[in-house]
């Protein structure tokens, strides 16, 4: 357990920086680079706690992975020459290395067991569990298989068409990885568009993806290797640009932000409560539109966000219920119970710590309203072990008219290594 007491800052934040790499990407660039034929290099890898745990599940299959700091660089020959792993592999905190790693070990005719800590012991798997066991995986674990630790039997899947229960990127990924393995076509219909990494990424890795409006269809095929620069996270950069929104006087630019459109509604949402943000220097790379943010400080009123909107920022909403508290009128946030199954039970970690803080916030079922705008005091917060839970923290501490004690910040490393030294460079001397 690491505190932090956080003094009340209260000035504006100026300067330029660069997020480290996007935490979705990066998982799926070792991914594909484990199943692909060949050397992928891939570049501003995010060197943070989840994605190393899927760099040590494909060195325990046997695969070769070299990490210099934000270079990783993959040997493989291909998916066919992954081999079985001696000892039950871990995944710590990682629900996208857990979920999309299902994917792939369904399809591996290998046995397998994984574990994970305490909070991603709690997780639900069955929504990955349920497609695979349908294309032939055999799966077992606590609950019917709907926990780790889980024991894996993969190979000898059949094609399925899936229709996505759940507004998941995760779940549609561990089948569209599956469908790699497989016989017949994999077909996914998702009826609200989650983030589509993995699909931007496998066509980049050569694979014959076919996507038709919301249908998306893959069949058993080879990778070939190919590099990959991993864009700043869209996620990370949230706290900045939430900091610089709240924070009077704030001008900041964020630069090489991924910007793809399943990720951008914080932006949205922004711009809707009156935020002054543009966005310059557009490029694609890799498949993936980056570019950069620039964001100042704005009075804002609040919103309702709502519907298709939840999958495109639900990470970012603690941050954005932070912001909320110092917008003027209510925002509610609905459609988003998805929030109670994530690192923590989020919609109770946001509301509890900003009540502690003064906020006005009363929770729902599967959200949350909050009332503004009101001023924010000090006090003792509670981490949750998550990760966003600290950084939306952190972030209040800057307009708090008193010291933020945070029990515990190393959770922060899990998607932002060296978030409160980029917090610090923002800061007015
Ligand atoms: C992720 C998808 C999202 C997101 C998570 C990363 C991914 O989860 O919350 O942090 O990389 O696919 P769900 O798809 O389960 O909502």
């Amino acid at each position: 357990m690491t505190a932090m007491k956080l003094e009340p800052y209260q000035k504006p934040l100026t300067g330029e920086l660069e997020v480290p790499g996007d935490k979705s990407i990066s998982h799926r660039a070792v991914i594909l680079g484990s199943l692909a034929k060949g050397t992928t290099k891939v570049t501003n890898f995010l060197d943070g706690e989840d994605c190393r745990r899927t760099i040590d599940a494909f060195r325990s299959l046997g695969v070769g992975i070299e990490q210099e700091g934000t270079t990783v660089t993959i040997h493989s020959d291909g998916k066919e020459s992954l081999v079985e792993a001696k000892q039950p592999i871990y995944f710590g905190n990682s629900g996208t290395t857990a979920r999309l790693m299902l994917g792939v070990f369904a399809g591996l005719p290998l046995f397998t067991t994984l574990y994970g800590d305490p909070s991603l012991t709690v997780r639900p798997m069955d929504r990955v569990v349920q497609p695979l066991r349908q294309m032939g995986a055999s799966i077992n674990g606590r609950a019917e298989g709907s926990f780790l630790p889980l024991a894996v039997n993969g190979g000898g899947l059949k094609g399925i068409s899936y229709i996505l229960p759940v507004k998941s990127a995760q779940v549609k990924s561990a089948v569209l990885l599956a469908g790699l393995f497989a016989e017949d076509v994999t077909e996914v219909i998702e009826h609200t568009a989650t983030r589509n990494h993995s699909e931007n990424m496998l066509a980049a890795f050569g694979a014959d993806i076919v996507i038709k409006n919301n249908v998306i269809r893959i069949t058993n095929q080879s990778l070939s290797a190919t590099n990959v620069y991993v864009p700043g996270d869209i996620s990370s950069a949230a706290f900045f640009i939430a900091a610089a929104a709240i924070v009077p006087g704030s001008n900041i630019t964020i630069h090489n932000v991924g910007l793809n459109k399943t990720r951008t509604g914080i932006i949205d949402v922004l711009l809707e409560m009156g935020a002054s943000l543009n966005i310059s220097n557009e490029k694609v790379i890799s498949g993936e539109l980056i570019g950069d943010i620039t964001i100042r400080y704005e009075n804002l009123k609040g919103t309702i966000i709502e519907g298709d909107m939840i999958p495109r920022l639900i990470d970012e909403i603690p941050v954005i219920a932070l912001v909320a508290t110092q917008a003027e009128g209510d925002t509610e946030i609905r459609d988003a119970k998805e929030l109670r199954l994530k690192e923590t039970d989020r919609i109770e970690a946001i509301a509890s710590n900003l009540i502690k803080l003064g906020a006005h916030v009363e929770t729902t079922e599967d959200g949350m309203i909050i009332h503004g705008k009101a001023s924010l005091t000090g006090g003792e917060v509670a981490s949750y072990d998550d990760h966003r839970i600290v950084m939306m923290l952190a972030v209040a501490s800057l307009i708090a008219n008193d010291n933020i004690v945070i029990d515990d910040i190393s959770s922060a490393a899990i998607s932002y290594p060296g978030f409160f030294k980029h917090l610090d460079t923002l800061k007015t001397p």
